[in-house]
């Protein structure tokens, strides 16, 4: 018997119907696709009607209901990637950092308030002095801090505001004498009051330094005359600017900057998570109004991880904590049910990662995001696509099912990571070098445990490698190259906003010949613009 099969024609099919079977949306696409999981260069986004200009699209997302940031970009917690500076930079472009774990807590946490203090509206715990103190005293204070200012309201043992030590006397040939001796004292000092400011601080700060023609710090007092907060006038001339340039700055409700900070599952030589030591440095992040925390390691869905994440959230019922890495939707609920708001997806889709050739697990990124987002739905968490970012089209992708991404390679080679810069046959590069890796795991160890060299890499073997990124200038270019990409995709989908993005996109899978033509091809190349 002839099997008649009914197959609709071009002209048969309208042109809604055409793209709606060709063009999948998430749900019917990745089903579609089983039993192969797919990553970013497997597939592509199919175009729509557009009424949105790329420059008009609206980046915005948020990890919880307190920490939202203008663009989705999160650079990695890994010790090549992320400190204070490079966390600087990437708030100042609306996204946030993760200050990495492999350095001692008490540094972290100074890492920490080196975002918190680096541009600030109000500062409300400005450094302050006594009068007491030897200006030699302050200048090694400035040393050992690597504070990059040097002026300093002077506050008695009372707590009382007592005059304002100039950066212009702070120099090595006054560093005998006392600060009481050089200070402009309290009755020369004109200040603002806590109540003028409370409302808006820079409105306030600005009125202050155009009356007061000369003055650029603004201290401002309470009734007692009790120190409250200090604003200074390049900061303020600062943020004026941000707020006409085409991208904001991601600030707390205090207008500091945002940041985050890993935390490793501290353990005690039984194994079980050292409790004390963790709440306690949890408590030192929360003190300098750190905006996250990020449980990040390779395997989320596990007991340990569970439990250091319920840990952290019943002692910090309203901090963001973003926890993982997983890669299905049972992690994901994991993850959410133990109190995290934002869940990490990927395991081995890293740059530098070796996951899924050292222990033959992990999951190709887009599948994997998709699963996960089958839970974070569910449960109302946020999904944060970590690893395996190499172009501003992956980022597109990745925001069809995330609310953010991770980034470490493409940012490694930016000024703002640490580490040295080296040349090699004329060419400038620094080192990027997964956290998996056997230097970073014994860097890590050392540095946070105490422990012998020797000893640390208890997991010999390595899940990470080490590399070398070419310098790839400042972030503020990076980002924007990346920005305008996600902008540019924004546009073509006609997505005015992520949510929009998410709810719009339809993939279709790209064979071999098609990823070939998706790059440039049989032209000889004359200049590259990365994005
Ligand atoms: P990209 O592709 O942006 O990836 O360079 C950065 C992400 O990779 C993860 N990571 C690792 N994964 N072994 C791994 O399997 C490692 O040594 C390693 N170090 C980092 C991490 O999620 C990071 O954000």
């Amino acid at each position: 018997m002839a099997i008649m099969t009914q197959v609709a024609t071009p002209s048969s099919l309208d042109a809604a119907a055409a793209d709606a079977e060709f063009y999948l949306p998430a749900d019917a696409f990745f089903r579609a696709n089983l039993p192969t999981a797919l990553t970013f260069d497997d597939v592509s986004l199919a175009t729509l009607h557009s009424e949105i200009l790329p420059k008009s699209a609206d980046t915005a997302t948020s990890l919880s209901e307190s920490l939202r940031l203008h663009i989705p970009i999160i650079s990695s917690d890994m010790d090549t990637v992320t400190e204070s500076r490079m966390a600087i930079a990437m708030a100042l472009n609306g996204g946030l950092g993760l200050i990495h774990y492999n350095m001692p807590a008490k540094e972290q946490v100074k890492e920490v308030a080196r975002v918190k203090r680096h541009i600030h509206g109000l500062i409300q715990d400005p450094i302050s002095v006594g009068p007491d103190l030897f200006i030699g005293d302050i200048l090694a204070m400035i040393e050992a801090k690597r504070f990059s200012f040097s002026t300093f309201p002077v506050v008695d043992a009372a707590g009382r505001l007592a005059g304002l030590l100039s950066g212009n006397v702070v120099k090595e040939r006054y560093k005998s004498k006392r600060v009481s001796e050089v200070m402009t004292p309290r009755a020369a000092l004109i200040t603002e009051t806590a109540a003028a400011a409370a409302q808006d601080p820079i409105s306030a700060a600005d009125r202050f330094f155009t009356a007061n023609v000369g003055i650029n710090k603004m201290l401002v007092v309470d009734p007692d005359d009790r120190l409250r907060g200090l604003i200074t006038a390049s900061d303020v001339e600062r943020i004026t600017t941000e707020a006409k340039a085409r991208r904001k700055p991601a600030r707390d409700a205090h207008f500091r900057l945002v940041v985050g900070a890993a935390l490793s599952p501290i353990r005690l030589p039984d194994g079980t998570l050292d409790r004390e030591k963790i709440l306690a440095h949890v408590g030192n992040l929360v003190d300098e109004s750190i905006d996250a925390v990020a449980v990040s390691t390779a395997h989320g869905h596990t007991a340990g991880v569970g439990d250091m994440v319920k840990l952290v959230r019943a002692a910090f019922p309203d901090l963001t904590i973003i926890a993982g890495n997983v890669t299905s939707a049972a992690g994901t609920e994991f993850l959410a049910d133990c109190g995290a708001n934002a869940i990490k997806i990927g395991q081995g889709p890293g740059s530098i990662c070796t996951t899924r050739i050292v222990a033959g697990v992990g999951i190709p990124q887009l599948t994997a995001l998709y699963v996960a987002s089958t839970a974070a739905k569910k449960k109302g968490v946020k999904l944060l696509a970590d690893g395996g970012i190499t172009k501003s089209g992956d980022i597109v992708k990745a925001l069809t099912l995330a609310d953010a991404v991770i980034c470490g390679g493409i940012l490694a080679g930016c000024r703002e990571a640490p580490g040295e810069i080296m040349e090699i046959s004329g060419k400038v590069y620094k080192q990027y070098r997964g956290m998996g890796s056997l230097s970073a795991m014994k860097a890590g160890s050392a540095a946070r445990y105490g422990h012998d060299k020797n000893d640390t890499a208890r997991k010999v073997t390595a899940e990470g490698i080490e590399a070398l990124k070419e310098v790839s200038g400042s972030l503020d270019d990076t980002i924007d190259n990346l920005i305008g990409g996600v902008q540019s995709g924004m546009g073509y989908l006609g997505a005015a906003t992520l949510p929009a993005l998410r709810a719009k996109a339809r993939y279709i899978r790209v064979s071999p010949a098609g990823q070939k033509e998706a790059a440039p091809h049989d032209v000889i190349e004359v200049s590259t613009r990365k994005n």
